[in-house]
């Protein structure tokens, strides 16, 4: 049910505040943006996400990731910039952030080599976005980490990794999505929890719930999708509610559109940026 403070994503909402490039726009209004993602063993990640965020309007995207990964990257690794990061005694090294407007950390990323998120993100007054491995590692900071950054904090778990953040069963977070959307989000973060129905919770306690989706999303890669859109919408300067909701809304309906022509148990996450452009096109 729909309650004060709950609000439905609809397409026209979205459509009414989508960015907009006019004749005399420039890569350097759609925003910088830096992608931490990838590992020796998930390197997909990092290029599924990548790819999403450009083709999510994304003006110029670095993608951090760790010294010595293989890249067997398709498309959109030719777009990139690279920034290679050395891992030290367990750590990964910090990347100076002036000059990046927003940061997406998390996908693919691991868990051997430590964020140092104190470190890395003190002062940051750009929004960051933190999605997977990223998040597995933000737990043990998760109270403290809204207060050491100046700019928003946008969380996207699944279920589970809402569950590990919450200390709860995902059961409990299956059952009460709305109140675990907002629990989460009252520590002071825009929260994306995902799943049929991907709700969008605010600090405030507003809700957001999206009504595009289809179970041809649910195959590894599409998460990671979903955090290149998001990252993609925000460097564009539409407003941090109105990027969440058109990369979840679109998110969605770039899957309700893979089924057109294949079967859902067929469509793989590269198929579901392929429509990425289609339905922008289609919405507007
Ligand atoms: N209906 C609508 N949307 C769906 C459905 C469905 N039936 N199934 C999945 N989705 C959407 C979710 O809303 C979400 O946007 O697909 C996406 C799946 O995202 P993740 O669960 O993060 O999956 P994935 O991309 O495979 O994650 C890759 O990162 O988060 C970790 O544990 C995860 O190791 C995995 C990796
Ligand atoms: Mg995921």
């Amino acid at each position: 049910t729909i309650t004060p403070g709950k609000f439905l994503i609809t397409p026209e909402s979205v459509r009414n505040n989508l960015p907009v490039r006019g004749p005399d726009f420039h890569k350097g209004k759609a925003g910088r943006g830096l992608l931490i993602a990838g590992s020796q063993v998930m390197p997909g990640a990092a290029a599924l996400s990548g790819e999403a965020a450009l083709r999510s309007g994304a003006g110029l995207l670095t993608l951090g990731i760790q010294a010595g990964v293989t890249l067997p990257l398709p498309g959109a690794c030719r777009e990139y910039m690279y920034r290679l990061l050395q891992v030290d005694d367990g750590k990964l090294e910090c990347i100076p952030l002036q000059g990046y407007d927003a940061v997406a950390v998390g996908p693919g990323l691991g868990r051997d080599h430590a964020i140092q998120w104190e470190k890395q993100f003190n002062g940051y007054a750009g929004t960051v976005v933190v999605d997977a491995d990223g998040l597995h590692q933000l737990k043990g900071h998760i109270t403290k980490f809204p207060l050491q950054t100046k700019g928003p904090v946008v969380l996207t778990p699944h279920p589970g990794e809402m569950a590990m953040l919450l200390d709860c069963s995902k059961e409990e977070v299956e059952g009460h999505r709305f109140e675990k959307a907002r629990e989460l989000a009252a520590m002071g973060y825009y929260v994306v929890l995902k799943g049929k129905n991907t709700i969008i919770a605010n600090p405030d306690g507003s809700l957001w719930v999206n009504t595009s989706g289809s179970p041809a999303l649910s195959k590894g890669g599409t998460g990671d999708v979903l955090t290149g859109m998001i990252l993609g919408m925000i460097l564009q300067g539409i407003g941090l509610v109105h990027a969440l909701k058109a990369a979840v809304y679109i998110h969605g309906a770039c899957g309700e559109r893979t089924e057109h022509v294949q079967e859902a148990m067929a469509v793989t996450a590269g198929d579901v940026i392929n429509e990425i452009g289609p339905v922008i096109r289609h919405l507007k």
